[in-house]
């Protein structure tokens, strides 16, 4: 099969609730790292397939086709078409997948995948609502057959993660040590400069403005839990924020025909799910499943990242599979860097990337939870 490269990927940098990114339209949300990806790999715009972009709520500024919007806001060409994708919290690793296949099937050369999500403009679960005027209550329950299948109760991330947290024993403790490391390890990187060269900054804000340094487990411990019972807080939850993400990638054709130069190819691809009540299990049988396809064990991943919806997520998976913090989410995940939800899966590949090269490692897989009990798994082998 064809090969399928990473040229370049770029990001916003994350802004916070209320904060310096809150006031943008989505759509120039999303053109942002579009435009500089144009701009820093000196690409002719005009030989672009396809723009394949991850978004969730995608009702009023992010509707009608949002990957089709980021394009034309960047000022770029008008004959190339985007199309929108939505597998959750997934979408944008699901956008990359989509990207790269096209690549390996030999029907594109050059496809920009991504995603964005301004949480500040549409709030989170908006679209799940949306249908309320016109009688249903959210996507499942007025339908029997979802019904039949799994009940009428109200499908709910914070209480799959508290599901998780109990079944895997991880206690509140756990958890919030985790929630430490993820600011104290994005703190790190941001001072460190780690992250300059993928952030493309935006409206003055050069940073992400999620991570809180001061984090401490006696901060942590004094908060209230998420409807007031049980371990989950918002000190061990992801952040709703603004952000944004794109990546370039070529077949082998497209790299020889512009001068590109690869930066990472796609070693293996897969998506798998899991039970849709649970919602946030799927990264534990999608990745024992992809390391099995691909011929892999841990021990050949010099970098993971495991999307930190809630901290239980990733130390389930890291139980489950004996996978070491020291190789998880390095520079930090979404507790402190946030989670823009269809744009979180090419921040992640953005960051892995970047932390593959800055260690020298060669391997790095990338998992997330999605809504409906899914999981993307991506491998991508450093150049
Ligand atoms: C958990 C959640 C509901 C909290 O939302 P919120 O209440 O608006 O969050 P805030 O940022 O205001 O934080 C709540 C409080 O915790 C405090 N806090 C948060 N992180 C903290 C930290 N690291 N250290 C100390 N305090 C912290 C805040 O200061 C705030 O305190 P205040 O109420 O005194 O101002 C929200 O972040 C959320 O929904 N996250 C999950 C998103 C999600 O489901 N994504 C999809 C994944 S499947």
């Amino acid at each position: 099969m064809a090969e399928a490269y990473i040229i370049d990927a770029v990001r916003s940098p994350i802004g916070r609730k209320k904060g310096s990114l809150a006031h943008l339209h989505p759509a120039d949300l999303g053109a942002h790292p579009i435009r500089e990806l144009v701009a820093r790999t000196g690409i002719d715009a005009n030989a672009v397939d396809d723009v394949v972009w991850g978004c969730c709520d995608t009702i009023g500024p992010q509707a009608g086709d949002i990957g089709r919007t980021v394009w034309l806001v960047a000022g770029l060409p008008q004959h190339v078409p985007g199309t929108t994708v939505d597998r959750q919290c997934g979408s944008s690793q699901q956008a990359l997948h989509f990207a790269a296949q096209g690549v390996m099937s030999g029907t594109q050369d050059l496809v920009v995948a991504g995603g964005s999500q301004a949480m500040n403009a549409i709030p989170i679960s908006a679209a799940m609502y949306a249908g309320q005027p016109y009688g249903f209550d959210n996507p499942f329950n007025t339908s029997p057959g979802w019904v039949e299948r799994y009940g009428d109760g109200l499908l709910n991330q914070i209480a799959s993660a508290q599901m998780i947290a109990d079944k895997w024993e991880i206690s509140r403790t756990a958890m919030e040590e985790f929630a430490v490391a993820s600011h104290a390890r994005a703190q790190a990187a941001t001072e460190a400069g780690a992250f300059k060269r993928e952030i493309a900054p935006l409206e003055g804000l050069e940073q992400d403005e999620t991570i809180r340094p001061g984090t401490t487990l006696e901060g942590l411990a004094a908060l209230n839990p998420v409807g007031g019972e049980g371990t989950i807080t918002a000190g061990v939850a992801s952040q709703n924020c603004d952000g944004s993400a794109a990546m370039l990638v070529a077949s082998e054709q497209a790299v020889k025909h512009h001068g590109l130069t690869p930066r990472a190819r796609i070693h293996h691809l897969s998506v798998r799910a899991d039970d849709p009540v649970w919602m946030l299990t799927a990264p534990i049988t999608a990745t024992q499943h992809a390391l099995k396809k691909a011929g892999m064990s841990v021990d050949d991943i010099d970098l993971f990242e495991c999307n930190e919806a809630f901290a239980s997520v990733p130390l389930a998976w890291m139980k489950e599979l004996g996978i070491p913090h020291e190789k998880v989410n390095v520079r930090g995940g979404a507790i402190a860097l946030g989670h823009p939800l269809g744009g979180t899966g090419a921040r992640l590949m953005t960051t892995l990337l970047h932390a593959l090269e800055d260690t020298g490692g060669r391997y790095g897989l990338q998992t997330m939870c999605e809504g409906g009990g899914q999981a993307n798994v991506t491998i991508i082998e450093r150049l």
